[in-house]
C-alpha cells in the first residue's frame, strides 16, 4: 500500500514558494523582491547591532537549554507588553509566548473555535497564509473589501458596510500597520469608526502587529491597539518580533489577549497552554531571550530603537527613489502611492504577464499579485529594477 500516493496535488505557498523559484533561477542578475524582510544596501538580510550585542551578553551567561514553560517565560512576557501597551496595566492581559506570530495566530484560531467563534473575515487582499491558517484551526474564511486597486485608496465605506453586515460569532483580522500586501492602512478616524461597528455589532477582533516600528513609529504603529483597547472588553493581538527585531528564522512572537475586567484571563490561559501543548509543547527559547535581553537594557533598547528608526526612515527613501527612478523612464502606469504607502510593501498595477516576464526575461522576483517588497530595493539594483519595469510595459520584452 502506497500511502503516501493519496495525497492531492496542492500549490506551493505563493511567496515561500517563490522564494524556493528564485533560489534555483541561474540567471546571475536575478533580484529578489519577495518575501518580507528588511535588506540592507548591500541587499542583505541586516543582522541588528543590538541584537550581537545581547548575543554576546547571552553567550557570557552560560544558560543552560531547558524547555521553557508552555506558553514561554514571564521576563520576555512583561518586557513585550510595555512595547506594545505601554499605557496599560498589565493585569489586563494574557501573554503566550509562540513560535513566531504564525503559531499566535493558529493559536488564537483553535482558541475563537473553542469560544464559539465560526467564521474569521480578512481584508481582500491580505498575506495569503491567513486564510490557511484559519481553515487549519477549523474556522470559515470570508473576505471584506478593503483596497480600490485602481485609485490606491482604501474602499472605506465599503469596509464600513461590510463590517455592518457580519453575522453572529464572527471574529475580524485587521492588520496593525503597514498593511501587507497593500500598504494602506486606516487613519486615525477611520479606526475609530471602524472599532464602533466592531463594538456595536459585538464583531471578536484579531491584529496582525508584524511591522511595529516600520511605519510611523514604535507607539504610533500601535495606535489601533490602544483605541480598540477604550472600546472593546475584549481582543488578541498576535505579534512578531521577526522585522523589526531582525529575527526572521528565530520564530519569535506572541499571543497577547487583552481583557478589560480580567475575569477570564485564567480560564483563557488554561485552555491557551492545552492547545500549544498539544501543538508543539513549548515555543523556542533563544529568539525570546535576545529580545528580553534588549527591551531590559536601557542601552540596548535605545540601540535597537534608533537602527529601527534608520531602516524606518532609509526605507521611505527608498520608497521616494523608486518612483523617481521609475517616473523617469515614462511608463503609462500611476505609481504615485508608492510614496504613501507605509511598511516594507506597496502593490504595483503590473499586468499579470508582465510580473511573469519580469521574472523569468529579467530575474526581477515580484508575487503574483503586483506586491513589491521595497526594503529589497537598494541603490545597486534601482536602475535594473525599474528599467526592467519599462522594458515589459512600454516595449512589451
Ligand atoms: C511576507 O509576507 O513576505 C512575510 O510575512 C513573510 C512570510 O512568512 O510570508
Amino acid at each position: 500500500m502506497n500511502y503516501f500516493q493519496s495525497f492531492q496535488e496542492v500549490k506551493p505557498d505563493p511567496i515561500l514558494g517563490l522564494a524556493a523559484k528564485y533560489k534555483k533561477d541561474p540567471n546571475p542578475n536575478k533580484i529578489n523582491l519577495t518575501i518580507g524582510v528588511y535588506k540592507s544596501e548591500e541587499a542583505q538580510i541586516a543582522l541588528f547591532r543590538s541584537v550581537h550585542e545581547a548575543e554576546k551578553l547571552i553567550w557570557d551567561e552560560k544558560l543552560n537549554k531547558g524547555y521553557p514553560p508552555i506558553d514561554g517565560t514571564a521576563e520576555f512576557k512583561e518586557e513585550l507588553i510595555k512595547l506594545v501597551a505601554p499605557e496599560q496595566d498589565a493585569k489586563h492581559f494574557y501573554i503566550a509566548h509562540t513560535v513566531g506570530a504564525t503559531s499566535a495566530l493558529r493559536l488564537s484560531g483553535e482558541l475563537m473555535k473553542q469560544m464559539g467563534i465560526e467564521n474569521i473575515f480578512f481584508s481582500d487582499l491580505t498575506w495569503p497564509n491567513h486564510p490557511h491558517v484559519f481553515k487549519n484551526a477549523g474556522l470559515k474564511t470570508f473576505t471584506f473589501p478593503y483596497y480600490n486597486a485602481s485609485s490606491h485608496e482604501l474602499e472605506i465605506e465599503a469596509i464600513y458596510k461590510a463590517l455592518n453586515d457580519i453575522p453572529e460569532k464572527s471574529a475580524v483580522l485587521f492588520q496593525m500597520s503597514c498593511h501587507n500586501p497593500t500598504g494602506m492602512d486606516p487613519n486615525k478616524e477611520q479606526w475609530t469608526q471602524i472599532i464602533q461597528i466592531i463594538k456595536d455589532k459585538n464583531i471578536f477582533p484579531i491584529i496582525d502587529c508584524a511591522y511595529q516600528g516600520f511605519g510611523q513609529g514604535l507607539q504610533e504603529d500601535v495606535l489601533a491597539f490602544k483605541l480598540l483597547m477604550e472600546q472593546v472588553d475584549q481582543a488578541i493581538v498576535c505579534y512578531s518580533c521577526a522585522k523589526n527585531f531582525g529575527l526572521y528564522g528565530e520564530r519569535v512572537g506572541a499571543l497577547i489577549a487583552f481583557d478589560k475586567s480580567k475575569k477570564s484571563l485564567e480560564n483563557l490561559g488554561q485552555n491557551a497552554r492545552v492547545t500549544i501543548r498539544g501543538n508543539y509543547s513549548t515555543p523556542p527559547i533563544h529568539g525570546a531571550r535576545i529580545v528580553k535581553t534588549i527591551l531590559q537594557s536601557q542601552e540596548l533598547s535605545q540601540v535597537w530603537s534608533e537602527e529601527l528608526t534608520k531602516m524606518r526612515l532609509r526605507v521611505k527613501e527608498l520608497r521616494q527613489d523608486f518612483l523617481k527612478s521609475l517616473e523617469q523612464k515614462n511608463i503609462p502606469i500611476d505609481f504615485k502611492h508608492i510614496i504613501k504607502d507605509q511598511g516594507l510593501f506597496s502593490l504595483l498595477a503590473l499586468p499579470k504577464d508582465a510580473i511573469l516576464k519580469l521574472r523569468e526575461e529579467f530575474g526581477v522576483y515580484i508575487l503574483d499579485n503586483g506586491r513589491i517588497n521595497i526594503a529589497g530595493l537598494c541603490q545597486k539594483n534601482m536602475e535594473a529594477v525599474t528599467s526592467s519595469i519599462q522594458k515589459v510595459i512600454n516595449h512589451n520584452v
